[in-house]
């Protein structure tokens, strides 16, 4: 993770090679489960380094989606892959953060962080080591030993964020990851996930129901329709600069505007949605 040159904001603003090959590339793909279609014939590709947000109405497939990515759920139709390689079961080139807590709750925080490691085959000694690193990067230094129920819900997502990110991996998937915050708790993680992704610039797909953080985060945000049958309905980039203070950014002119058109596309589908299941 250190090998990438510094200092951040340089980095962070520096754009990448528009011919370079796409970090995620989703084709054509349907989503069935039976005989209800939940996303129809989506197509999508993510930059290296890009981070992408997508929005839409509950239900639409967003985690659908993210599943599929993440080869924890089969196209019916199409195809994906990551870093050029088909998606052919479960990767592990994905980081992976969800939405509700996932740390195994008789592991310690250092052992939760060093799982992916774990599974991958790498000595103790070096997972320890990593792990104790991660753990300081994310600002847990000295929670090492304690045990998820003994944290609160950000200190939770600081781990979750250590063990997402230990794997080094291609891509990052993030499905809600702070929608359970209270709003200063959220707009502290999204800061911190800001900070951290500046750090190397992985290609990041965040899924939110959250116009804001989707905009206040994200370097492109993409409006899925009202299920089913979901797709891609809209795709806005989101050229304001970086670093980024999500706290403030919303009162920003730029902010506003973008926010006004994003919604204006989102709302329709809302509106849809609701209209279906009232
Ligand atoms: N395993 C499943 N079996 C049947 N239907 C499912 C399954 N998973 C999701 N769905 C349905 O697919 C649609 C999209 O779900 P999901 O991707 O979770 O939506 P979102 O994440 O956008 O809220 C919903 O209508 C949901 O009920
Ligand atoms: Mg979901």
């Amino acid at each position: 993770m250190s090998a990438y040159p510094r200092p951040v904001a340089a980095d962070a603003t520096t754009p990448r090679p528009l011919n370079s090959q796409p970090k995620v590339r989703i084709d054509n793909v349907t989503m069935s489960f039976g005989a209800f279609t939940a996303v129809r014939d989506v197509n999508l590709t993510v930059a290296d380094g890009e981070f992408l947000a997508i929005v839409g109405p509950t239900g639409c497939g967003k985690s659908t989606i993210l599943n599929a990515i993440a080869g924890l759920l089969k196209p019916t139709k199409g195809s994906i892959t990551l870093a050029g390689k088909p998606v052919n079961g479960v990767s592990h080139d994905v980081g992976y953060l969800f939405q509700q807590d996932a740390l195994l709750p008789w592991k310690t925080v250092e052992q939760n962080v060093e799982l992916g490691l774990q599974f991958r085959g790498v000595a103790p000694d070096e997972r320890a080591r990593q792990s104790r690193a991660w753990l300081e990067k994310v600002g847990l230094k000295g929670f090492e030993k304690r045990y998820p129920h003994q944290l609160s819900g950000g200190q939770k997502k600081r781990v979750q964020l250590a063990q997402a990110l230990i794997v080094n991996p291609e891509v990052i998937l993030m499905d809600e990851p702070f929608s359970a915050l209270d709003i200063h708790t959220r707009h502290l993680m999204q800061s911190e996930l800001l900070r951290l992704w500046q750090e190397n610039r992985k290609s990041v797909v965040l899924i939110t129901h959250d116009l804001e953080e989707a905009i206040s985060l994200g370097d492109r945000v993409v409006v899925l329709a009202a299920g089913p049958a979901s797709t891609v309905v809209d795709s806005f980039s989101v050229d304001l600069p970086r670093p980024r203070n999500v706290a403030e950014i919303m009162m920003d002119p730029q902010f506003m505007d973008l926010y006004r058109k994003i919604w204006s596309s989102l709302k329709t589908e809302v509106e849809k949605s609701y209209a279906q299941h009232p």
